[in-house]
């Protein structure tokens, strides 16, 4: 399988699936001589990107759709899987807990006939490399009456507590035990209660963990300021499947009635809205064409608003022609428009899409202001674009909109941005999964050459991104 642990680290290699050929994901094609360790590029900007794309299953549904399987007494069936780290570091968290997993290219099967609990050691090698091991709780209290959990992971976006979902859990009778090595926790006498829960906060984490709590808890949970994202509605479609009872109210109130048993699911996971948005900004910051397979507008409204208010022009295509689904994104020439942005949870601007549309507005006309209001430290990466010609400089107050939580923190999360900036290429070190994308882009959009180190951190969420890339006739190597 994709991740094998030892005592000091853990490595990835052996691939499975279809291709059968090994680390498919280091040996990207033979054209691209990225050897199996490449982790840095050698980009040379200035051509527009053109071609097709294809996205598959959406990165921030398809791992807790997997931890969901969990819950079933029978085996599931998850469709359109994406070939990404976060699916290997999933699977290896689920086979540590004796599920037995199957995966062939774009599909996993997994039967937990046999789960059992893991070694606390063994998870601890995973530790650091994903943020799921917090959305297991549930589905082994329900299983196994206690669970444990490694110090998590995630990109270095903000402080990223994890308070919602122990009091969650708490409130559903839990008991939690913090420890050096990590967290113990154990169910209830009779198991989880059902309870109502509200969040401070609209959490995508933490409805999802209350989500795969109550399914089979005793009793109704009502669970007010949920997060709505589509990924959360995905997830409810595959629990309904599973036979939970899951009501979505107005105003983000979610009731689930727990029930007795769940069994397997077969589902087909939609597609990577955070993903297609990364190409579209790649398009416009470029001067581009690009047609992007498997995107679907309803969960992309918000961005397609602000992509044409920015200057971009796109064509839906759903599939009417009896052509695969797509969204044509393309940069029509002239200049583009400087606006102001919030960030927000659904259905409001994503933050996951803030950061490859700041490099977009580097090169548009006037100022540009970006609040981001759901991670207090998503800004850093604009220095590496001011090193490259860009002139974007942050604030701590909140600017372009309403005051957020974040205002008179101290955060620096609102940023004015002034284009249109000439970008030259530069030595990059990628921060994290969204702002290494919007790197790529930059040093694509950029005269001269770059440099961008840590590809690791793209792998995690860009499925075969350095083949797409060939594809659209970018200009890079191997470093
Ligand atoms: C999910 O993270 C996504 N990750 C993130 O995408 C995405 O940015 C985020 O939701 C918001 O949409 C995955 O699904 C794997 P949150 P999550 O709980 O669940 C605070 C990407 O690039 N908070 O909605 O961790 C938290 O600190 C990634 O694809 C608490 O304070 O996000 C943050 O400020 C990055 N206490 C805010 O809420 C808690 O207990 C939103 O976090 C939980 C969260």
């Amino acid at each position: 399988m994709g991740v094998v642990a030892d005592a000091e680290h853990a490595t990835i290699t052996g691939r499975r699936g279809a291709s059968g050929s090994p680390d498919v994901r280091f040996l990207i094609d033979e054209e691209c001589t990225l050897a199996a360790d490449a982790s840095t590029l050698k980009i040379v900007g200035g051509t527009p990107l053109r071609g097709e794309v294809t996205v598959r299953g959406a990165k921030n549904l398809v791992p807790k759709a997997m931890v969901a399987a969990l819950l079933g007494s029978t085996p599931s069936r998850l469709r359109n899987v994406p070939d990404v780290l976060d699916v290997d570091v999933v699977s290896s968290l689920l086979e540590l807990h004796r599920v037995s997993i199957d995966r062939t290219d774009g599909e996993v099967t997994m039967d937990p006939g046999s789960v059992t609990s893991a070694e606390p050691s063994r998870l601890n090698v995973l530790a650091g490399s994903s943020r799921i091991p917090i959305l297991m709780c549930g589905p082994l209290l329900h299983r196994l009456g206690k669970a444990f959990i490694p110090d998590l992971g995630g990109c270095r976006i903000g402080d990223r507590p994890i308070d919602f979902h122990l009091d969650a859990l708490r409130q559903m009778g839990a008991t939690v035990d913090k420890e050096p090595e990590g967290l113990y926790l154990s169910a209830p006498e009779g198991g989880l209660r059902g309870t109502k829960i509200e969040l401070n906060f609209p959490s995508v984490g933490a409805t999802e963990q209350v989500l795969l709590s109550a399914v089979l808890a005793n009793g109704i949970t009502e669970l007010r300021n949920a997060a709505v994202e589509p990924e959360i509605m995905d997830l409810i479609s595959v629990l309904q499947k599973m036979g939970a009872l899951i009501t979505v109210h107005s105003n983000r109130v979610l009731r689930i009635e727990g029930v007795d048993k769940l069994y397997g699911y077969d589902h087909t996971a939609i597609p990577d809205r955070l993903e297609a948005a990364s190409w579209a900004c790649a398009a416009l910051a470029t001067k581009g064409d690009i047609t992007v397979l498997g995107a679907e507008q309803p969960s992309m409204l918000t961005f397609l608003n602000v992509f044409r208010k920015v200057g971009g022009q796109f064509e839906v295509n759903d599939g009417g022609d009896g052509k695969p689904r797509s969204i044509r994104f393309w940069h029509p020439g002239g200049a583009l428009s400087a606006m102001a942005l919030e960030t927000d949870v659904a259905p409001g601007f994503q933050t996951d899409w803030q950061q490859p549309l700041v490099v977009a507005l580097s090169q548009a006309d006037g100022l540009s202001i970006v609040h981001e209001t759901v991670y207090e430290n998503r800004l850093g990466f604009t220095d590496a674009l001011n090193k490259m010609g860009a002139h974007i400089q942050v604030y701590r107050e909140c600017l372009g909109g309403s005051t957020c939580r974040f205002n008179q923190s101290g955060y620096l999360h609102s940023a004015v941005i002034s284009g249109p900036a000439k970008l030259h290429g530069a030595e990059l070190v990628i921060p994290d999964l969204r702002g290494g994308f919007s790197y790529l882009i930059a040093a694509l959009a950029a005269e001269g050459e770059s440099t961008v180190h840590g590809l690791e951190l793209i792998y995690r969420g860009y499925e075969g991104f350095s083949a797409k890339l060939r594809g659209l006739g970018a200009n890079f190597t191997a470093a």
